[in-house]
C-alpha cells in the first residue's frame, strides 16, 4: 500500500497513531535505482517505511538549479508503487508536500550547522549547503521520528554531516549509508545526470575512472600514499575538476597518518552540471 501525504498535519496525525518502529528514505523526488536500492532495504528491515520528496530550497545556493530540479512526481509514485508489487504486508506512506511551508513554517528561523565537516570540499564550494541539509533533514526526523534512515553513499560528505548531528544531537535514529548504484560503464546514478547530453555522459566516464586510477595506484598501502598524491595532481590538471581528494573516511582530514580506510571523493564539472563521486578505501 502506498499513501500520500502533503501536509504535515496529516503526517504528524498518521505518525501519532502508528505506533511500531519505522524506516525512513528522505528524498528530493526524480528518483532512479539509487533511490529504490533504499526503500528496498527499508522495506527488508520494517513493514512501514516513510519517504519524503521535497526539493529542499534551503540547500541550493542562489545561482544553482533549484528551479530547474526535475520534479516528476507522477513517475515517482509509480516507481515506489512498483517496488512494492506483490508485497501486500508493506506499508510506503509517501510525504510530499506541495508547499514548503508545510516543511518551514513562516517565520521559521533556525539552522543546523554540523561546523567542521561542512565546511571542506563540497562545503566549501556550496557554501551554506550542508546547513540547509541538516536543518531539513532534522525537521524531517523531528517529524517522522524513524527508527532508521536510509542514505546513499554517493552524497559521502551529506552522510557523515548527518552522522555527525545525529551523534551530537543525540538523536534517536540510526543513520544507514548504502552503497553507491552505477551504471553499466560507471557512472554514478544521479537525478541530475539527466542535464548531461549524450556525448558528455561518454565524457563524464573520466570522473569514475580518475578514481579507479588512483585506487589502484594506492592499492590499499601506506606507503603509496605519495603515489597516489602525484597521480591525483596530474589528474586535476584538467580545469574540469572542482576537487579530487584522498581524506580519512571518518572525519574527512586530509592527515592519514593514522587512517585505516580513506575516501578518494572527487567533483568534475561538465558544463554546468557538476557530478560527485567517491570511492571508499582500505588503508594497511
Ligand atoms: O540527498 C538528498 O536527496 C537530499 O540532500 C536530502 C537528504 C533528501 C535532503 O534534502
Amino acid at each position: 500500500m502506498v499513501k500520500i501525504i502533503t501536509t504535515t498535519q496529516e503526517l504528524q496525525e498518521l505518525r501519532g497513531k502508528l505506533k511500531r518502529a519505522a524506516g525512513f528514505v528522505p528524498t528530493m523526488g526524480n528518483l532512479h535505482a539509487g533511490h529504490l536500492s533504499l526503500l528496498q532495504q527499508a522495506l527488508q528491515e520494517y513493514d512501514e517505511v516513510f519517504f519524503s520528496i521535497f526539493v529542499n530550497p534551503k540547500q541550493f545556493g542562489p545561482n544553482e538549479d533549484f528551479g530547474k530540479y526535475p520534479r516528476t512526481l507522477t513517475q515517482d509514485l509509480e516507481l515506489i508503487q512498483s517496488v512494492l508489487a506483490g508485497r501486500p504486508d508493506k506499508a510506503v506512506y509517501v510525504f510530499a508536500p506541495t508547499d514548503p511551508s508545510e516543511i518551514f513554517p513562516a517565520g521559521y528561523d533556525s539552522s543546523i550547522s554540523v561546523c567542521g565537516l561542512s565546511h571542506w570540499l563540497e562545503g566549501k564550494v556550496r557554501p551554506g549547503h550542508f546547513e540547509g541539509v541538516a536543518t531539513v533533514v532534522y525537521r524531517l526526523f523531528e517529524l517522522i521520528k524513524p527508527e532508521r534512515a536510509y542514505f546513499g553513499l554517493k552524497d559521502y560528505q551529506q552522510y557523515l554531516v548527518i552522522r555527525q548531528m545525529v551523534r551530537d544531537l543525540c538523536l534517536p535514529v540510526q543513520i544507514i549509508g548504502m552503497p553507491i548504484i552505477r551504471e553499466a560503464e560507471g557512472l554514478a546514478l544521479s537525478s541530475r545526470n539527466q542535464y548531461l547530453s549524450p556525448e558528455q555522459r561518454k565524457q563524464a566516464l573520466v570522473l569514475f575512472e580518475s578514481l579507479q586510477k588512483v585506487a589502484h595506484t594506492l592499492n590499499g598501502k601506506k606507503a603509496n600514499l605519495d603515489q597516489a598524491r602525484d597521480m591525483i595532481r596530474e589528474l586535476i590538471q584538467d580545469p574540469n575538476w572542482d576537487y579530487l581528494e584522498l581524506r580519512d573516511a571518518e572525519n574527512l582530514s586530509p592527515d592519514l597518518n593514522t587512517s585505516q580506510r580513506v575516501t578518494l571523493l572527487g567533483v568534475y564539472r561538465m558544463g554546468t552540471t557538476r557530478l560527485l563521486d567517491n570511492l571508499q578505501l582500505e588503508l594497511a
